[in-house]
């Protein structure tokens, strides 16, 4: 199939981009690079020895969009094109649902006007809020969001489930991430967060290769068994296969299906630092902080469906995410940039 992957060029989509390419899928990328670099362009070429179409287009730009799908034969969309900082959208809520909203309403447009009705969307555990039960199905009940982000990605699973409902040539399937890590092998292209990285990984690294002094610990006191937040991290590669395995199904003319995509396993903080530490051969010096608002104590998933009806399971544990991270940051400790 011809795919167009929007947000292509960011920590997921690049990953996604080479597992397409891999399995013999074509690729045309389209990203605003207003979180990533278009140097990942050029990694991604050396990894798959592939030529890669790119356009630097907005997905709000309803121009741009028309001449891409009058030029480009697409079959489908992986849509990753998003803002993700959680407490940035607290303080920019119409920036977020600007983007996110609007963005992706204005993509769906073109997208029918086209007769381009495929789409995978990447959506997020966060749209369970704190979860009725652990570990989570896909039943589990969508819950509050604490934020604009999370928002943003449960309202957007509404909204994309509505026109699927309504137009039955639609094939729309939400899967929904649990927290990637990890890092393509070759250590050319991971995860690049601009300023302070908000997540517990991108953290971690940039205080092995010097560039933090310490990592905060966001709370010990949770109902969890050290008392730290027990999440279900996913390398991202196997989270990028998820997606060839997605569109597998799209090509049986799925409908609407929702997949979470996910471990199965928690791990503590405590047990990232530990892990990663012995992953990687470099203390990781902490302090415990204040619990960070919004958090919740533990969220993982049960991945059951994905396996049964993608036959898509997470092949890495936790030895390769940590290694893999560690491989990529060590390589480029400024990313992206020289
Ligand atoms: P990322 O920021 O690395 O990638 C998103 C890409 O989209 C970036 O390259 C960015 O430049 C681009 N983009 C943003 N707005 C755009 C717009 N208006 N037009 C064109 N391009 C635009 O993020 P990621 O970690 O790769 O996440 C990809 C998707 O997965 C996002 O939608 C994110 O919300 C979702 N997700 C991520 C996580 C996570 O922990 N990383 C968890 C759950 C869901
Ligand atoms: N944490 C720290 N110190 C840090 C960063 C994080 O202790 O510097 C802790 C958090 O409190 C939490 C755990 O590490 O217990 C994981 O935090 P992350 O920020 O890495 O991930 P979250 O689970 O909070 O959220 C991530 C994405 C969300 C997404 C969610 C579920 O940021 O966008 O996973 O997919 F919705």
């Amino acid at each position: 199939m011809r795919i167009l992957v929007a947000g292509g060029a960011g920590f997921i989509g690049s990953h996604t981009v080479v597992e397409l390419a891999e399995a013999g899928h074509e690729t045309v990328i389209l990203d605003n690079f207003s979180n990533s670099s278009e140097k990942v362009i050029g990694r991604i070429e050396a990894i798959t020895g592939k030529k890669i179409t790119f356009y630097k287009a907005d997905i709000l730009d309803k121009g741009a969009l028309e001449e891409i799908f009058s030029k480009e034969k697409i079959d489908a969309v992986i849509h990753f094109a998003g803002l993700k900082a959680v407490a940035e959208s607290v303080q920019k809520p119409w920036e977020y649902y600007e983007n996110n909203i609007a963005g992706t309403l204005t993509l769906v447009d073109v997208m029918r006007k086209h007769g381009v009705k495929n789409i995978i969307f990447s959506s997020s555990a966060t749209v369970y809020g704190n979860p009725a039960f652990i570990p989570i199905t896909e039943e589990c009940p969508k819950g509050q969001c604490t934020n604009p982000y999370g928002w943003t990605k449960s309202m957007l699973e509404q909204i994309l489930s509505d026109i699927q409902k309504a137009d039955k040539e639609w094939n729309v399937i939400l899967l929904r991430y649990f927290n990637p890590i990890g890092a393509h092998k070759s250590g050319t292209i991971g995860e690049n967060p601009s300023g302070v990285p908000n997540n517990l990984m991108p953290y971690i690294t940039q205080v092995a290769v010097g560039k933090r002094e310490e990592l905060g610990v966001f709370g010990n006191d949770y109902n969890t068994p050290d008392g730290t937040g027990v999440r279900d991290y996913i390398h991202v590669v196997d989270l990028a296969k998820g997606h060839v395995k997605a569109l597998k199904k799209i090509e049986e003319n799925a409908g609407l299906k929702i997949y979470n995509l996910g471990t199965g396993i928690g791990y503590s903080v405590i047990d990232i630092v530990k892990n990663f530490e012995e992953a990687s051969g470099v203390k990781i010096p902490y302090a415990i902080k204040p619990r960070r608002a919004g958090d919740i104590d533990t969220c993982y998933s049960d991945a059951s469906r994905a396996k049964e009806e993608l036959g898509w399971e997470a092949e890495n544990g936790i030895r390769e995410m940590c290694e893999d991270s560690w491989r990529w940051q060590k390589n480029n400790p400024n990313g992206y940039e020289d």
